[in-house]
């Protein structure tokens, strides 16, 4: 297979990898879950022990704050149009993940069960954006929600969060 990855040199790379404004919430936040997908997939085809480290680095950083933007402002906004169960098992998928980050936040790249935890929170976090994108985004998407306003808050939050983390 072609390599699916954007090529960071176009104006669709780019905008592919976020580092232009999307247009709506769902984009936006779409495009957070592939750029994590991509961090897990060179996770498991890298070797090197200082570059897993630094992946994993990346991968729980950019967790944190999608979970973070979600719960913030996507959560309860679209709690007022999609059904409160999914938005309840999302919750309790987040605090699931949190756990995971939180360990291998403390871990060194040597642990023994670094590797293992990574790969479990990879997989973990596939079936959360899975069921998040076919059925809470389409739950959204049929709402009323002023998806493009609330793109633009999530992308400001997302940026003061970054900076931040950058400077914590
Ligand atoms: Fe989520
Ligand atoms: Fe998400």
């Amino acid at each position: 297979m072609p390599n699916a990855r954007p090529d960071p040199n176009t104006a669709t790379g780019r905008a592919a990898r976020g580092r232009e404004p999307p247009r709506d919430a769902l984009e936006l936040l779409s495009e957070d879950h592939r750029t994590v997908e991509d961090l897990f997939e060179e996770f498991e085809s890298e070797d090197d022990t200082d570059a897993l480290g630094a992946l994993a680095t990346r991968i729980c950083a950019a967790l944190r704050v999608h979970t973070q933007i979600e719960e913030e402002i996507f959560y309860p906004e679209a709690r007022t149009v999609a059904d409160d169960d999914t938005l309840d098992e999302a919750e309790v998928e987040h605090e699931g993940a949190r756990r995971l980050i939180e360990d291998i936040s403390r871990m060194q790249p040597t642990d023994p069960l670094f590797r293992a935890k990574v790969k479990v929170l990879g997989e973990y976090v596939k079936h959360h954006v899975r069921e998040e994108e076919q059925e809470l985004f389409a739950e959204v998407r049929d709402g009323d929600l002023d998806l493009d306003d609330m793109g633009a808050r999530l992308a400001a939050r997302k940026a003061e969060l970054e900076r931040d983390a950058q400077t914590a």
